[in-house]
């Protein structure tokens, strides 16, 4: 049956991506579809290797109702380009980053996040670790309103079935 797989990628691991895989994993629970889509989320950057998610990112999602606490930080590879039909950037130094690494026969998707989103203010999902509370709340905001987009392309695009891993 068919399985789609999406990992989300930023720098770190500790703060977008981590939003995106939890907030994106609970729409897919809600949705019955935790045996049909695979959620994974990585890092270009390798100083988090290993680590929880930010606690201003862990607190945000919490008073949204999204758990994070089992996530664990880890390196993005080229090994991902094999497992995973969608490789999700937060911005575009991820992105190129992700393209030097792109094997020339990848069939899946590898684009920006926010290309699934419906709002027109951003077109990157900002890096919020050096800032304030604020830029957490819109990565939040950001992130679970592209998960809804790719949700809805995911499930216009694909024949969901289970999985089997
Ligand atoms: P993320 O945020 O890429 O959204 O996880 C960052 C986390 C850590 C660092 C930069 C961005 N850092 O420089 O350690």
């Amino acid at each position: 049956m068919n399985v789609v797989s999406v990992l989300f990628v930023c720098l770190g691991n500790i703060c977008r991506s981590p939003t995106a895989h939890g907030v994106f994993q609970g729409m897919v629970d809600s949705n019955g579809l935790g045996n049909a889509i695979r959620v994974d989320s990585a890092g270009t950057g390798d100083w988090h290797i290993g680590h929880s998610p930010d606690q201003r990112t862990a607190e945000v999602a919490a008073a949204k109702g999204y758990d994070l606490s089992s996530l664990r930080a880890r390196l993005v590879t080229s090994e991902d380009f094999d497992s995973f039909d969608y490789i999700i950037a937060m911005d575009s130094a991820n992105l190129s980053d992700l393209k030097t690494m792109q094997p020339a026969d990848y069939t899946g998707h590898l684009g920006l996040f926010l290309d699934f989103s419906v709002q027109d203010s951003h077109t990157q999902v900002p890096d919020p670790y050096y800032g304030g509370e604020d830029g957490f709340e819109l990565v939040f905001n950001l992130v679970e309103e592209a998960s809804q987009g790719l949700l809805q392309h995911i499930q216009a695009n694909h024949q969901l079935g289970d999985r089997h891993f």
